[in-house]
């Protein structure tokens, strides 16, 4: 039985992870901003803690990880937002937004863990398909988690020596309060669900990679490999309306 801290455990992907390892007998630490979200996850259960704490703010970060009763093996940072930029008009302020919470939030979550961490664990970084291929309006989303992206697998490598596997995960879209926002249509859209079923399988497997869905998430891998010229008109055609 695994014990599996994830971030971002309130809502969407992370919420449907923390139940489905629960429900598999596993022991949780659920970690989010929203107190109620917390509580009725925690609720009547004997193996979850939960750690209430906005990762965008460092100092809070360390404090409660620091407070962890629990010794997790598996970290599933998992938190994170998205705001699309419209027009081709940059906005800084929502750059910052999506920054400080898919990147800055992530290096602030490692930073509070890393003192936790042992041989054996293994580090759960959730990316997202968008950073392979420029898509529209993901000036802000897409950069932020090329950045998550570029971090994460060079942890691959450091922290090899140390004897802990990262795992970078590519999720297309899923169905959830984030996307329920976007007015577009979302091309092979999978349940939060089908993305749990998914994560789950390749943490068991110890991957280093996780793509899904495998069609979508492909279909952008190959659009990558082309010139960027093409890359352009193919994903906009992909990702109209
Ligand atoms: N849905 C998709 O199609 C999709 C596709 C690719 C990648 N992803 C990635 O998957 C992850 C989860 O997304 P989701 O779709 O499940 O979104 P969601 O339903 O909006 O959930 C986001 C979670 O992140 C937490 N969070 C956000 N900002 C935070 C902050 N400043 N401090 C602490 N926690 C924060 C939220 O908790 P609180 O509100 O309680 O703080 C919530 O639990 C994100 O990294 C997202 O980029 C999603």
């Amino acid at each position: 039985m695994s014990t599996v801290l994830i971030t971002g455990a309130t809502s969407g992907i992370g919420l449907q992870l923390a139940k489905d390892y629960l429900a598999n007998g596993d022991s949780v630490v659920v970690c989010g901003r929203n107190p109620f979200a917390l509580q009725s996850l925690v609720q009547d259960q004997i193996n979850a803690e939960a750690l209430q704490f906005d990762i965008t703010n460092a100092e809070a970060t360390k404090q409660a990880l620091s407070t962890m009763q629990s010794q997790p093996n598996v970290w599933i940072f998992n938190a994170g937002n998205c705001e699309y930029i419209e027009k081709g008009e940059i906005d800084s302020e929502l750059i910052k937004r999506v920054f400080e919470a898919n990147f800055l939030g992530l290096v602030n979550s490692l930073q509070a863990s890393q003192v936790h961490f042992k041989p054996g664990d293994q580090v759960v970084v959730i990316g997202s398909i968008s950073s392979e291929v420029a898509l529209p309006r993901a000036e802000a989303y897409g950069a932020s988690k090329a950045a998550v992206s570029y971090l994460a697998r060079t942890l691959q490598m450091t922290l090899k020596p140390k004897q802990i596997d990262v795992t970078v995960v590519y999720p297309g879209f899923v169905k959830t309060p984030l996307t329920d926002k976007n007015t577009f249509d979302m091309p092979m859209i999978v349940s939060a669900e089908e993305a749990s079923v998914a994560i789950r399988k390749g943490i068991e497997k110890r991957q280093a990679y996780i793509y899904f869905p495998t069609r979508f998430t492909s279909i952008l891998r190959l659009i990558g490999l082309l010139p960027y010229r093409w890359q352009n008109a193919l994903s906009a055609k992909l990702l109209k309306g």
